[in-house]
């Protein structure tokens, strides 16, 4: 009977439909809880503030939408009750972050942007939808296209690090993934970018802190990989829990109205973070949950997820005459519209009813592919020739990630550790010569007895890092050393005589002090399912490493914030004998390893650049590459411009192509980059794009430290390209 009913509303035009219910109905559509409340039994799990939501049965079975859930049983059972409760017979829609996986676990954000490979995003994106939908998950909290620059965010790993280029391609690429061609398909989600705006830019990384930026850095740094996200289709968009210039983003008119809106033409639905609404109260620029609903809806807020401030005040406010109802209808349209898209009113429990599970859910296909993306993201930062280790040669594993299965990194909370192979595991089965493993943080971790195992190794492996907890959300830190005193360690094979390859596990850029001076480094932030076989294959070669770094690698914290896109300054540092320029007296400007870094086991010799001195549409740099080695591999050919006047000044380099290319041993090939106007542009503090007149100069390299260039002239000139 409840399918019938379901139809008969589907059929019915979604005007009509809002027509009929009531205003509690009505202002229900606009609030998401999460599993628990629909669950009484599980009540217990309720934590902090939301403990306080005060909420009796009838107003929980008003709720339009549901955050997170557990498996498809759970979703089956909560959608049933729901439907059965319910008067109109609106479908509940199922909203989750699917971030780096369901339960086949990709490697985190962060490093998937090490790969400068948006297709392999592309189909990660697609395996997790599907694998999500399995369990009755419609909508994912993905991309997260805030930029950062500061490595204590913990947040970083969930970015695709600092440039904006990057990000943006890497953004619509989970978009184009995760939604498909039309997300009324089974096994797509619908995506939701977040968080709008400039949450990356939080002072002094602190989680949750105020934003207060230009213009034209929001609009030439910030804006663009939401942008992108939104190009890309993406149905909803999520506002960030920061201030924005003053203003919490959630109730932020003209971020959301003026900027996302109608310079962005965002049509989808508008959400808030976790208790978002409820945090104007906190922010101070509420007097009370109240004023929180009314400045929510008036800013264009449609869902408010897990705070109350809706339901509990929005109807006052209409019958007071503060809040048009119109105003609301809106919002549940867009509510329904999303509904409706989705395909719910067909089918509520979409995925969940239909898919097989047992068929799709880690399936080694899945596996295999996290596998095969895992061995593009890890990025080889230092090889003194070490690397590729000779199978005949004698190890020894030692530190936190010896033989730790903790490799999937923090936003995959339906993946199973389990599961995961150890490093120590994947070079037995490799059939590597491994004299000893054992987990410890400090060298007095390892006793009389391990130390004497440890000697019989002709090489060291220190498998080293974070906890996958002390990264993500409210993980920021000041220290980003290696924690736990990990860098003895390394000490412990300098007494011992041996050459050492550190492995790195971690959520952000750390600062790598003494660590440096081992033979080689590889950087593996957190890979997933397959980490261990995937560091395995790197490091005996059997796949050439091919990550670039996504984000600057800083000397020492305070550096922070360093990024290659900086502005110059009127006193560039020029050498060491000139006392006032900008400059630190105690450490270079320089980064430890800069944007775009990474190693492989071939040699890449940028021989030569081919470009007209004459900037035109359709411009083409033609570039020389030579792999000067024995080893095939690949290598991310990337390619910077810089405006040489400019006002406002712009930054030294900006990325604004670059093609990941293959290379048979000792190949030479030439690479064609084409560039067009549009990718000289910059935006004025409105937004507005313009170019000037005047000399560029383009730069090659396999880094952002890049090995060719060139100055040519542009001609074009662009006041405000939008005309
Ligand atoms: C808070 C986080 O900031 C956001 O990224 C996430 O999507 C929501 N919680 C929902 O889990």
């Amino acid at each position: 009977l409840a399918r019938v009913l379901l139809r008969k509303v589907y059929k019915m035009n979604l005007k009509q439909l809002i027509k009929t219910l009531s205003i509690e109905e009505k202002i229900g559509q606009l609030m998401q809880l999460a599993p628990f409340f629909f669950k009484k039994d599980s009540k217990v799990e309720v934590i902090g503030s939301v403990r306080h939501l005060d909420l009796d049965e009838d107003e929980i079975f008003l709720a339009g939408s549901v955050l997170g859930i557990g498996n498809r049983e759970e979703m089956i059972s909560i959608q049933k009750k729901y439907l059965e409760k319910s008067r109109h017979k609106i479908p509940l829609v199922f909203m989750a972050d699917i971030i780096h996986g369901y339960e086949s676990i990709f490697p985190i954000p962060l490093a998937l942007a090490c790969s400068f490979n948006p297709s392999l995003v592309e189909q990660a994106s697609k395996v997790s939808a599907l694998e999500a939908q399995t369990a009755g998950i419609h909508v994912t909290f993905a991309p997260m296209a805030d930029v950062s620059r500061d490595p204590r965010w913990g947040r970083v790993m969930e970015s695709f690090g600092e440039d904006p280029y990057l990000a943006s391609l890497m953004s619509a690429a989970t978009v184009k993934g995760f939604q498909g061609s039309d997300i009324s398909k089974v096994g797509h989600l619908a995506s939701c970018v977040k968080h709008f705006a400039a949450y990356g830019a939080i002072e002094a990384g602190r989680d949750y802190n105020t934003v207060e930026m230009s213009m034209h850095q929001f609009y030439n740094v910030y804006a663009p990989p939401y942008e992108a996200a939104i190009k890309a289709g993406s149905h909803l968009a999520m506002m960030a829990f920061n201030t924005f210039n003053g203003i919490p983003c959630t109730v932020h008119d003209t971020l959301i109205q003026n900027i996302l809106k109608d310079e962005m033409h965002f049509k989808g639905l508008i959400i808030t973070d976790y208790d978002g609404l409820q945090q104007v109260v906190a922010h101070g620029v509420a007097e009370n949950r109240k004023e929180a609903a009314y400045q929510g809806i008036k800013a264009g807020i449609d869902i408010e997820m897990m705070s109350t401030t809706y339901i509990k005040h929005l109807k006052a406010l209409v019958e007071e005459g503060r809040v048009d109802i119109k105003i609301i209808d809106d919002a549940v349209m867009r509510v329904l519209e999303l509904k409706r898209k989705l395909g719910l009113f067909e089918d509520p429990y979409k995925g969940a009813s239909s898919l097989d599970r047992n068929k799709i859910v880690m399936c080694e296909s899945h596996l295999e592919l996290t596998k095969k993306i895992a061995h593009e993201c890890a990025v080889l930062l230092k090889n003194d020739g070490l690397l590729p280790i000779d199978k005949e040669v004698k190890l020894a594993l030692i530190g936190p990630y010896a033989n730790n299965q903790q490799t999937n990194g923090a936003w995959s909370w339906h993946g199973d550790t389990r599961k995961n192979k150890t490093l120590a595991e994947a070079f037995i089965k490799q059939q590597n010569k491994v004299v000893f493993y054992k987990n410890g943080h400090h060298i007095s971790d390892y006793h009389e007895d391990d130390i004497k195992e440890i000697s019989k190794a002709d090489i060291v492996i220190l498998c080293l890092g974070e906890y996958e907890r002390e990264t993500g959300e409210a993980k920021s830190k000041t220290k980003l050393n290696l924690p736990r005193g990990q860098e003895t360690l390394l000490e412990l094979a300098k007494l011992l005589n041996k050459k050492t390859i550190t492995i790195l596990f971690n959520g952000r850029p750390l600062v790598l002090n003494e660590m440096i001076t081992s033979n080689a480094i590889l950087e593996t932030w957190f890979l997933g399912s397959r980490a261990a076989d995937a560091i395995v294959d790197l490091l005996n070669g059997s796949v050439n490493p091919s990550g670039k770094l996504a984000m600057t690698f800083i000397q020492n914290e305070g550096q922070i914030p360093l990024y290659y896109n900086h502005l110059n300054t009127g006193r560039p540092y020029r050498d060491e004998y000139n006392e006032y320029v900008s400059k630190y007296l105690d450490v270079s400007n320089e980064p430890e390893f800069c944007f775009g870094h990474g190693l492989s086991y071939a040699n890449f010799i940028y021989q030569s650049m081919d470009l007209d001195d004459n900037f035109s549409n359709n411009y083409q740099v033609k570039v020389q590459i030579k792999n000067d080695s024995k080893f095939a591999g690949y290598e991310v050919v990337q390619l910077y411009i810089k405006d040489n006047v400019s006002r406002p000044v712009r930054p030294i380099k900006e990325l604004k192509a670059f093609q990941k290319v293959w290379f048979e041993a000792n190949e030479t090939k030439t690479i064609i980059f084409e560039l067009h106007q549009s990718d000289l542009l910059y935006k004025n503090e409105k937004g507005k794009p313009f170019l000037e007149a005047g000399f560029f100069t383009i730069s090659i390299g396999g880094s952002s430290q890049t090995k060719l260039s060139k100055q040519v002239y542009c001609k074009e000139e662009i006041d405000d390209y939008s005309k």
